[in-house]
């Protein structure tokens, strides 16, 4: 089977035959931008050719690092906000058992996460917790100097210093930011820590390729290398010389920016398997901070299916008509579960008897696309053979190249983020940052 399948001929009630192919010069010339970097924010492309870049040693380097954090830690906290923290939870929730926290045997450190929120009562309940366990931390942040995560670092490092004096705190914490800039490169460069390099030409949203992925994956457990190796695959599936109808993140890019030329101006990720739930939290900031900008942009929502179907199925089904469903559809689960015969069939469900419960969700699948488009909501699904790092390699890979293609042909510049700056300001006049005595003054007299 292919490494990823995408599907676009549910979006035939809605584009007429050809319109997704009229868009294949577009795309491809979309792509060739990428590639060349022609095209806007061209000084954060590095993650185009991050698949085929990272070498051996980077990753020997990866899992010696992280082998000697699970050696010492039963818990790994990793620090990080947005691009620094979505990517690895994604591909964590992904690759876990669902009950991982009430197995009794573990064979790898749980990893938790902080710095992406600022809520006391997280943080209270974090360190409470860590007094049970031997623990390590992972601090990502690109620039350094964002806030949630500073907070978070500050206490997690006094609580480590505390417990196990600064020399060996300092080799259970790990840094991963600029290779120069900023408060987090000059602490950990101070304090004697391991540190990661997030490549300069590669933005947080694009960098679960870099250590910020790849750290804490590893110290989970994860098999890097195979991660590595099926994005390593995408990429050169979406290459620059393949042809729109090989290259499935053309495809996706021409027939999402074709629905929303239609008036589509809402994206539903949807999926049938709650492991996947994170995975449409990447996607949300991957394609929302970069296609949101200059008044335009698709709002991309998920749903987890079939549990939302008894929430937001009813909107789905008939609210405003702005909406396309692109469904991960998952092709073979890892495990087998069969529905047996009842003879008193109480339950009424003898008609499922024999089936495994991944053919009922199958048919769900079926029955509700069929459902969403024949109340007007077009339907793009991309089927993965598995759930495994290989396949969730190429999935994330796939994504950020069609956000590449999607952000031109929308003509953004893709990979800047200026809108998150407003509340970042106001928050720190509010605080009275030093340097922000002017904004400190205005905001006040507007509450
Ligand atoms: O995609 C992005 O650039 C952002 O979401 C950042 O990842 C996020 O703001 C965190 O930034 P930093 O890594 O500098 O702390």
């Amino acid at each position: 089977m292919e490494i990823l399948k995408i599907d676009t001929s549910k979006t035939s009630g809605t584009l007429a035959p050809g319109e997704i192919e009229a868009l294949s010069s577009e795309a491809l010339r979309a792509n060739a931008l990428l590639h060349n970097r022609l095209g806007k924010g061209n000084d954060f492309l590095g993650w185009v050719n991050l698949p085929q870049e990272i070498s051996d040693a980077d990753l020997a380097e990866i899992n010696r690092v992280a082998g000697r954090l699970r050696e010492k830690a039963e818990v790994i906290v990793v620090i990080g906000i947005g691009g620094s923290y979505l990517g690895a939870k994604a591909v964590l929730e992904a690759m876990s058992d669902n009950f991982a926290l009430l197995k009794k045997e573990r064979k790898h450190p749980v990893v938790v996460f902080a710095g992406q929120n600022i809520s006391e009562d997280y943080l209270y309940e974090l360190l409470e917790t860590l007094r049970d366990y031997s623990f390590a931390v992972i601090s990502i942040s690109k620039s350094g100097t964002t806030t949630e995560p500073a907070i978070a670092f500050r206490l997690l490092k006094a609580e480590i210093e505390k417990r196990y004096g600064k020399q060996e705190a300092s080799e259970r914490i790990v840094a991963i930011t600029d290779a120069s800039r900023g408060a987090l490169k000059k602490l950990a460069t101070d304090e004697g820590y391991d540190t990661f390099v997030i490549p300069d030409d590669v933005g947080g949203r694009f960098s679960v390729l870099t250590p910020v992925g790849l750290l804490p994956m590893a110290t989970a457990g994860l098999n890097v290398a195979e991660f590595v190796r099926g994005a390593r695959e995408m990429a050169a599936a979406t290459a620059e010389a393949v042809p729109f109808a090989e290259n499935p993140a053309a495809v996706y890019a021409a027939a999402r920016t074709a629905l929303y030329r239609k008036g589509f101006k809402i994206e539903i990720l949807a999926s049938y398997d709650p492991k996947l739930l994170y995975i449409a939290e990447w996607w949300k900031q991957l394609y929302g901070e970069s296609e949101g900008k200059e008044g335009k942009g698709i709002f991309p929502a998920s749903v987890t299916l079939t549990a939302d179907l008894h929430s937001m199925g009813q909107y789905i089904q008939e609210g405003e008509r702005t909406l396309f469903e692109t469904v991960i559809s998952i092709a073979e689960p890892a495990h087998r579960v069969q529905i047996d015969h009842d003879p008193a069939d109480l339950d009424g469900l003898n008609f499922l008897a024999g089936k495994r419960v991944s053919e009922v969700n199958a048919k769900a699948e079926i029955g509700v696309a069929i459902a969403h488009v024949d109340g007007g909501v077009p339907n793009l699904k991309i089927t993965l053979p598995q759930i495994s790092e290989y396949y969730i390699g190429a999935l994330l890979y796939f994504f950020e190249k069609a956000c590449g293609i999607s952000g031109y042909m929308l003509d953004v510049n893709p990979f800047d983020q200026p809108g998150v700056e407003a509340y970042k300001k106001n928050m720190f006049a509010l605080l009275n940052k030093p340097g922000y005595e002017k904004e400190s003054q205005e905001i006040l007299k507007r509450l």
